[in-house]
């Protein structure tokens, strides 16, 4: 069976874009493929953060992932951090790429310019890990957002590479873009981040998410309610297009072009559908807060299994490169 691998970082709250950009997309994929889906921790300590916190997110992370609907009995859920191999073909990654690859990075120039003071070297290294994370279980599919088609490119190079120097042992791995691939930040200007505080986060109450979608920016040419809207440039119809049905969101592309719906009704309607998804996942995300052990459960049962997988490559991967036997 092919198998799919994706992570998320622990850096705080999941939000929409997260959700429908590549979460959701796990979900449906653990009917077809071997699922390893990871809460990439050592990710996420290559900018500044809080120590204490870190146990208690990664835990969180893995609980919405959870109460979004991925089954531990159909994927394995696994914390990068309990799988060494993952650093392990990381370092061996390093020494095949080139540093002019990973300073072209789209998102290393932005978290260069984010965190001036700590342009460290596992900033940079980011994505020769996501091609280890990916590579170390010879995964084939990527569901991820568009923000990470770059690193999933390199990825493939990094195998391309790998292969034709030391012979034929990983897949060329290949992105998986959702319907809503990119979600723009409530703002309208800047991709929603969990770092540029632009989201809306998927646990969120109802009268929060309401606020942030009532003031949220839509199509800036349209400025009067009697002008024609143009949905194509709208972040809220693009919200539409993850969480209302295909025919609702149809009707309203063509009411917001005849300007017979306003922009307040157009939001109106996405609340609704967009509610109705996450409130069961709230839901079930409290719940899973109150009583953690299936959490905890299902992430100590991936590790084991992915130590495993990961173990296997490496064995052929130190073989290859002409390492001695321990
Ligand atoms: P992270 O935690 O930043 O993002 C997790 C996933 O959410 C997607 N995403 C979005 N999709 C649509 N619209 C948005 N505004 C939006 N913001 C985020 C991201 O594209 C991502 O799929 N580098 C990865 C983590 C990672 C990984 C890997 C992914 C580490 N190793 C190996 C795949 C394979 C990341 O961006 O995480």
């Amino acid at each position: 069976m092919r198998r799919v691998f994706s992570g998320i970082q622990p850096t705080g709250d999941i939000h929409i874009g997260n959700y429908v950009g590549a979460i959701r997309q796990w979900v449906s994929l653990a009917d077809e493929y071997e699922c390893i889906y990871g809460v990439v921790d050592y990710h996420a300590i290559t900018v500044e953060y809080d120590t204490d916190g870190l146990r208690q997110r990664t835990v969180d992370t893995a609980l919405i992932l959870m109460a979004c609907g991925l089954d531990p009995d159909r994927c394995h859920l696994m914390v990068q951090s309990h799988v060494i191999e993952h650093t392990e073909l990381g370092w061996i990654f390093n020494c095949l790429t080139p540093v002019g690859e990973v300073e072209r990075m789209t998102q290393f120039k932005d978290k260069s310019r984010q965190h001036k003071a700590n342009i460290n070297m596992g900033l940079m290294d980011y994505p020769v890990l996501q091609a280890a994370d990916i590579l170390v279980y010879k995964a084939g599919f990527v569901p991820v957002g568009e923000d990470q088609v770059q690193h999933v490119e390199l990825s493939r190079e990094i195998a391309r590479k790998f292969n034709a120097r030391f012979g034929q042992v990983f897949p060329e791995p290949q992105a998986i873009l959702s319907c809503a691939p990119r979600i723009m930040g409530t703002e309208g200007k800047n991709k929603m981040s969990k770092t540029l505080g632009n989201y809306i986060g998927i646990l969120e109450d109802e009268s929060s998410v309401w606020e942030k979608l009532r003031t949220a920016v839509t199509d800036v040419a349209r400025v009067r309610r009697t002008d024609a809207g143009n949905p194509e440039i709208c972040n809220i119809y693009t919200m539409h297009r993850a969480f209302s049905p295909d025919q609702a969101a149809r009707e309203l592309d063509k009411g917001c072009r005849s300007a017979s719906i306003g922009c307040i009704d157009c939001k109106r309607v996405l609340f609704k559908n967009m509610m109705a998804e996450l409130t069961p996942i709230r839901e079930k995300a409290l719940s899973l807060k109150a009583h953690p052990e299936p959490v905890l459960d299902a992430l100590h049962q991936g590790a084991v299994v992915c130590r495993r997988f990961a173990a296997e490559t490496m064995e052929e991967v130190r073989d290859v490169l002409g390492l001695l036997k321990g």
